[in-house]
């Protein structure tokens, strides 16, 4: 489970509360160069991301040979609305279209306008959710940090999306989702998801399941290194 835009964590968090789901569809939004659409391939029967960025979508095509993802050119916004009233079965979607790379070059290859909305789709894409969904789907957030502070320049804080205003417009799509922070991403489950979530989020954190190398290393950490080293630090003091 290598290769996508996030660690083996989350990873596993997805995949659980997807397949508890019984979810075959993973739509991301924000292809840049494919590497999470790659990693779905292999996890979910059917992927779908999409990219402002024509140049981007097709260097992201030109490195898989996966058949089982659609690459849709455009707003993920404007997509999103196309592809949700087809659906027939609760996604997950991985929403990514925003800040970081590919910002600047999708203005600039893109007739997007001036509007911070265009530029940071995360509210647009939230509000698709909201007129073709009753809670159903499993949504993911990416970059829960840019939405935790002000914005980076030259992003306008007034005009970018606070946790607030997300949390806000995840309760309009339904007001029973659970909605947790993990790993810098934003999860929110349908309440019959609610407690494998919190049930996997607990067993990553509990020492206890951490592999048998991993406690070694860490029993030679605590037992001997660490140890060893304040006795050499207080023989010399
Ligand atoms: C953070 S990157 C995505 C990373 C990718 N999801 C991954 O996991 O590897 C954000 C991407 O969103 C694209 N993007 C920005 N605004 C968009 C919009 N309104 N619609 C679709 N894509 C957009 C950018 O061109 C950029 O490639």
């Amino acid at each position: 489970m290598t290769g996508q835009n996030f660690g083996p964590n989350l990873a596993e968090v997805i995949l659980s509360i997807s397949g508890s789901k019984s979810v075959e569809k993973f739509i991301e939004t924000g292809t840049l160069y494919g590497v999470t659409a790659r990693w779905a391939s292999q996890n979910f029967e059917e992927v779908v991301t999409i990219e402002i960025d024509r140049g981007l979508l097709n260097e992201a095509q030109e490195n898989t040979d996966a058949d089982n993802i659609e690459f849709r050119h455009g707003d993920s916004a404007e997509i999103l609305s196309q592809i949700l009233p087809t659906l027939n079965s609760p996604a997950t979607f991985y929403l990514d279209a925003h800040c970081g790379y590919g910002v600047e070059k999708a203005k600039d290859n893109f007739e997007v306008s001036d509007d911070i909305e265009d530029i940071n789709p995360l509210l647009a894409e939230l509000e698709q959710l909201s007129k073709h969904s009753s809670g159903e789907h499993i949504i993911i957030i990416d970059d829960v940090i840019h939405f935790l502070q002000p914005p980076p320049r030259p992003f306008p804080p007034d005009e970018f999306p606070t946790i607030q205003d997300i949390i806000h417009a995840i309760e309009d799509i339904s007001d029973s989702y659970h909605v947790v922070v993990f790993e810098g991403h934003i999860i929110a489950v349908p309440q019959s998801e609610k407690q494998i979530l919190i049930q996997e989020i607990r067993n990553i954190h509990n020492p206890e399941n951490r592999s048998q190398i991993q406690q070694w290393v860490l029993a030679l950490w605590q037992n001997i290194v660490f140890p060893a080293g304040r006795r050499i630090y207080r023989k010399l003091g």
